[in-house]
């Protein structure tokens, strides 16, 4: 008979379990013998005690198959995905998947909605009026095949445990832990049946890993999680000590995400899309190395011919592609403040999870399992690492549903703002990570 309390103690007190223990709980809280109450007590004990490499291994197995593992090849030799770990301003897998297609790669891609205070791909996606991110696992090969790439949440069929486990984790403080960030991700990446996987680990205050050490070793983690699987991953390590871009929150990001897609909008956002274009078309066996591959991205991205692909996907899955030409039709919010700095100076940064909380606060993320977001709120012209400024100068510009939750944004993101002190903030992109080994990209 499966004690719950036992497992939980002994992970607290840091003794390792048994494949035939972890099934049983993890079983048992799918069956409702072991309580929501308890899982969180579990996840507790693992965020502070971790899991060993067998124990993990379990995990995923559990989690890969606790649900429906697709067969996807009736759309090509290869399917690639990319999975970011979550940061602020991470508007990426927008126009990297449409513009990875364009190669000729198809890109089956599910993502999850925000978790903590980073934002979620899903969320964004919603924000398009119609936009379905609920299609039905036909649906989802349909649209592959016909666009090269589709955008869905985690189905009832996919990993069900990560999906109660994740929600579960979003509210209970359980998130930055390396077995249940790695399980999480690659057993929802195993489950697509993909050729090759593409991670973008972030790293910084802004991210679940917040320093260099801990995001290298999740990226070892998952890069060789995914080659026991079969599927060749290569993980890239890039900044999130300041907000990606220039805007967090859902619909604003969904309108940068179009710009880059225009070949426009922040060069930040553009550099992450072409290093993980460059990666994922390498994989998708289309270019010979990460140079080329790289180029090609950049090249393609600057035509503007993956924002038709956009259009395309949008129309497929349901969503007005209207905001392709007119970003107006996305939703907005009633009251837009802007922030104004309090002194002159050079800025380093505004503090991305702060900025990430204001988001949430604003209703643009959630607090509670399964709350209502409101699509149009959020922070944008969020000013970047290193722009001189006067006292009274914009640096950011708050979008909020009332006056009061305007002003609290505004006062909030003041306090967040760091001027120059002299330690620069991190290399865009740090670090490249296969099962060959660590290579450093920029110091
Ligand atoms: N993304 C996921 O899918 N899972 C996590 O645990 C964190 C980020």
């Amino acid at each position: 008979m499966l004690n719950p309390v036992r497992l939980i103690e002994a992970k607290r007190d840091g003794r390792t379990l048994e494949p035939s223990e972890l099934r049983a709980l993890f079983e048992g809280y799918l069956s409702g013998s072991v309580e929501e109450y308890q899982m969180a007590a579990f996840l507790m004990a693992v965020q502070f005690r971790g899991m060993t490499a067998d124990e993990l291994a379990e995990f995923v197995r559990l989690m890969l198959h606790s649900g429906a593992v697709l067969d996807l090849a009736s759309v090509g030799a290869v399917r690639i995905d990319k999975h970011s770990t979550g940061g602020v301003g991470d508007k990426v897998s927008l126009p990297l998947a449409v513009l990875v297609a364009e190669a000729g790669v198809p890109v089956p891609m599910m993502s999850g909605r925000g978790l903590g205070h980073t934002g979620g791909t899903l969320d964004k996606l919603e924000s398009i009026p119609g936009f379905r991110t609920d299609l039905s696992l036909d649906e989802f090969r349909a649209v592959l095949g016909r666009v090269g790439t589709a955008m869905i949440g985690q189905t009832e069929e996919i990993a069900p445990l990560d999906r109660r486990l994740y929600a579960l984790r979003s509210v209970t403080g359980t998130v930055p832990s390396i077995p249940l960030i790695a399980a999480s991700i690659m057993s929802k990446k195993l489950a697509e049946d993909l050729t090759g996987l593409v991670l973008d680990v972030k790293v910084g205050s802004g991210a679940f890993m917040e320093d260099e050490d801990r995001a290298l070793e999740l990226s070892r983690t998952m890069v060789r999680i995914g080659g026991d699987h079969g599927v060749p991953t290569v993980a890239l390590l890039t900044a999130m000590d300041r907000t990606l871009g220039g805007s967090a929150g859902n619909a604003l990001e969904v309108a940068e995400a179009i710009a880059c897609l225009q070949g426009s909008g922040p060069t930040d956002l553009r550099d992450v899309v072409v290093a993980l274009a460059g990666e994922m078309v390498v994989l998708g066996g289309v270019a010979a190395d990460v140079e080329e591959g790289r180029r090609w991205a950049a090249e393609t991205l600057a035509s503007g011919s993956a924002l038709e692909r956009f259009r395309t996907l949008i129309e497929a899955q349901g969503g007005d592609p209207g905001v392709i030409d007119d970003p107006g039709r996305l939703p907005t919010a009633p009251v837009v403040e802007d922030v104004r700095a309090l002194e002159g100076g050079t800025l380093r940064r505004i503090e991305p999870r702060r900025i990430g909380e204001v988001v949430v606060e604003l209703g643009g993320g959630r607090f509670r399992l399964g709350a209502e977001i409101h699509p149009g709120v959020g922070v944008d012209r969020i000013a970047p690492p290193g722009q001189a400024i006067d006292t009274g100068d914009r640096i950011a510009r708050v979008h909020a549903r009332s006056h009061v939750e305007a002003r609290t944004a505004v006062e909030a993101i003041r306090a967040a703002v760091e001027m120059e002190t002299g330690e620069p903030v991190r290399p865009l992109l740090s670090h490249r990570v296969t099962e060959g080994g660590v290579q450093t990209l920029q110091r």
